[in-house]
């Protein structure tokens, strides 16, 4: 049985005046797919396969949970193929998705979280890496100067 999940969404007010109303989504998917290394078959890496990411995300209906967007470079290229995922507030960063397996497996990761707290799979886990600087070492940085 499919649970139910409310939409959410809130009115923002355009610069023009205009009141816009937004789906709040849990999450947040980026795909590199369009930057210098990832998808760069002809560089040596793993194609990104766009089809499959986009048929899993609407086959799951995950449309108004979880935004899926395919982008050009993160940042951390030398890693292809990178994928960012924000979910509830928290990213994660994950390298070397290469395979169909991996790919239905962060989604089946999405749909389970969207109802549980639940551990990332371990096909997934080993492509975890930190491409934020963690919150607790900020602290340890200069004050930025006026
Ligand atoms: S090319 Fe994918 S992170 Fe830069």
């Amino acid at each position: 049985m499919e649970r139910v999940m409310r939409v959410t969404s809130t009115a923002v007010m355009r610069d023009d005046g205009k009141l816009i109303k937004v789906v709040q989504k849990r999450g947040q998917l980026f795909i590199c797919a369009h930057g210098c290394c990832c998808g760069k078959t002809e560089r040596g890496f793993a194609s990104v396969p766009e089809d499959l990411y986009h048929q899993e995300w609407e086959r799951r209906k995950l449309r108004n949970k979880v935004h899926l967007t395919f982008s050009a470079c993160l940042g951390p290229c030398s890693l292809a193929n990178v994928a960012l995922l924000i979910f509830d507030g928290t990213s994660t960063w994950f390298h070397s998705l290469n395979t169909t397996e991996q790919i239905r497996a962060l989604y089946d990761y999405l749909e389970a979280r969207l109802l549980a707290d639940v551990p990332l799979p371990q096909i997934l886990q080993e492509c975890v890496f930190d491409g934020f600087l963690p919150a607790e070492r900020t602290a340890e940085l200069p004050a930025p100067a006026c």
